[in-house]
């Protein structure tokens, strides 16, 4: 954290343009990008299996199935999320459009950080894999992704850290044994080795607020999901991945 800090210090010259956008795997080590690349060795299929066996699960007014047919039906879905949603009039995450599903169903909606609804999300977003990330920008959409962006651009914490401060500044530093990435969303959900389990886009949140020691913003908030908008108009064009593997 010291050498993070006195990093920060010599970042004297203030950041004028963003770079391009460039996916988090650009700065992993050869042996976990092996790891994303070979589907049998790829943790995160196995959210993808139980995602597989809960479309096909019986549920009160019927499946996924047997509304949406097969998976494969959805491919691009995932990469236009999170979304304006003209009903609710605001922007929803994909997770809460499969738990709007599960009403369709009279299932009781899924918490976020629940296996069941990381296994869907990540079923759902597999199918979009290699498609370009391309969430809408311009319309309603845009005040919500602003609030995203004053928000990524924003100091907190004990540590007085934005994101932008670790994701746009100090990008291939290292912080912890981690080389620090420009915070791209492309392979969400993720295998994370760190945490020998899945994550959400709102728990890498989570755990990026704890380490600035923030608040961290609670996951399926209103600014959680306008964060995670910006986090992906920012890197509209990469490539979806997931599920990603990250340390
Ligand atoms: C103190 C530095 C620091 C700050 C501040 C920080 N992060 Fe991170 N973040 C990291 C590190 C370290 C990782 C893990 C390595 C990597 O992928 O960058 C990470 C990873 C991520 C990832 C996953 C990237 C991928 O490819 O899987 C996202 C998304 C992210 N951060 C978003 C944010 C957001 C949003 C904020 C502000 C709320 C934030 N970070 C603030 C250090 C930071
Ligand atoms: C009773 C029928 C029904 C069931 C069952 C159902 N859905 Fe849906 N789903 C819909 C309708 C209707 C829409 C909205 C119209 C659309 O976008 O296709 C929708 C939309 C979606 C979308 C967004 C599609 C888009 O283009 O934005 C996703 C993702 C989705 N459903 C996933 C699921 C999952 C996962 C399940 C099972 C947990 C499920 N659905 C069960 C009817 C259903």
């Amino acid at each position: 954290m010291i050498r993070l800090l006195a990093a920060l210090l010599l970042c004297v010259v203030p950041m004028l343009a963003r770079a391009d956008p460039v996916s988090g795997y650009d700065f992993l080590l050869p042996e976990t990008r092996a790891l994303q690349d070979d589907d049998f060795a790829n943790p995160g299929m196995l959210w993808v299996e139980l995602g597989q066996r809960l479309w096909d699960a019986p549920a009160d007014k019927g499946s996924c199935r047997s509304c949406h047919g097969a998976p494969e039906n959805l491919r691009g879905v995932g990469a236009v999320y999170p979304l304006w949603d003209p009903e609710l009039e605001r922007v929803i995450s994909l997770e809460q459009r499969i738990n709007q599903c599960r009403e369709r169903q009279n299932e009781a909606a899924l918490p976020y950080s629940s296996r069941e609804l990381l296994g869907l999300s990540a079923l759902v977003m597999h199918q979009s894999r290699g498609i370009p990330q391309s969430v809408r920008t311009d319309g309603p959409a845009a005040e919500a992704i602003e609030r995203g962006r004053l928000y990524f651009d924003t100091r907190r914490g004990q540590l007085n850290l934005s994101c932008s401060n670790c994701h746009d500044d100090l990008t291939g530093h290292r912080l912890r044994g981690e080389v620090i990435s420009q915070g791209q969303v492309n392979g969400f959900p993720i295998y994370r080795q760190l945490w020998q389990d899945m994550g959400s886009v709102g728990r890498m949140i989570a755990w990026c607020n704890d380490a600035v020691r923030a608040e961290p913003l609670a996951e399926g908030s209103q600014m959680a999901v306008e964060l995670e908008m910006y986090l992906r108009a920012r890197g509209n064009g990469l490539p979806i991945e997931s599920p990603a593997v990250r340390r």
